[in-house]
């Protein structure tokens, strides 16, 4: 008998200590605040080839014009997206971070470009996206001044934000 109310109390204890503990994460999740803004480091796409590989694409695409190398039926367009992520409410939430690469079988084509979402007022006219040239190995490509190739409004002669700017339904994103 004795034995029986003494694990009955041990149950009831850790019944409640497991309440407890839930009670905490709860608070934990909606205290949290969401992020205002991610800039992205050397490291944010290092692994992005394992990644949710969400889409690829093969042979010519015409909204991609001149836009990405190798606009034809030999190169294939892995895109990525980080933890596969989602829309949230019609726009990818602040972190989101996707590279796309682009191949071929001869090896004459072979581009990495990704796109962070950064928030904080960055690029407004894209959705707060900044845009990047990627190495292979996921790090940041730099110019001949060792400049680091990323940026919003004006990357690249505003070449990404004018032509992604048609994909503005699906908040500058063309692959989902
Ligand atoms: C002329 C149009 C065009 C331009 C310019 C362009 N893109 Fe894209 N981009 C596309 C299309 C179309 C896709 C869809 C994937 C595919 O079919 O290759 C895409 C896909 C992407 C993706 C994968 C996510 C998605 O939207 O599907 C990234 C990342 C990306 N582009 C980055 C860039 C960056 C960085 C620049 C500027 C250096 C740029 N793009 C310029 C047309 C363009």
């Amino acid at each position: 008998m004795k034995n029986s109310t003494t694990l009955f109390m041990l149950c009831m204890i850790l019944a409640g200590a497991m309440v407890i503990q839930a009670c905490k994460d709860d608070d934990e999740e909606t205290n949290t605040p969401a992020p205002q803004e991610f800039v992205a480091n050397s490291t944010t796409f290092q692994d992005f080839e394992n990644w949710s590989l969400d889409a690829v694409n093969v042979g010519p695409s015409p909204s991609l014009g001149s836009g990405h190398a190798g606009n034809d039926s030999t190169v294939t367009r892995n895109v990525y997206f980080n933890n596969g992520q989602d829309r949230v409410n019609g726009t990818y939430p602040i972190g989101t971070i996707i590279a796309k690469r682009s191949t071929n079988p001869a090896g004459t084509v072979d581009e990495i470009v990704g796109m962070a979402k950064r928030g904080n007022g960055f690029n407004t006219a894209a959705g707060n996206w900044e845009w990047f040239m990627l190495n292979v190995n996921g790090t940041i490509a730099v110019d001949s001044t060792g400049t680091e190739l990323r940026g919003g409004a004006n990357f690249m002669g505003g070449s990404c934000n004018g032509c992604h700017a048609s994909a503005s339904a699906n908040d500058f994103t063309f692959s989902k």
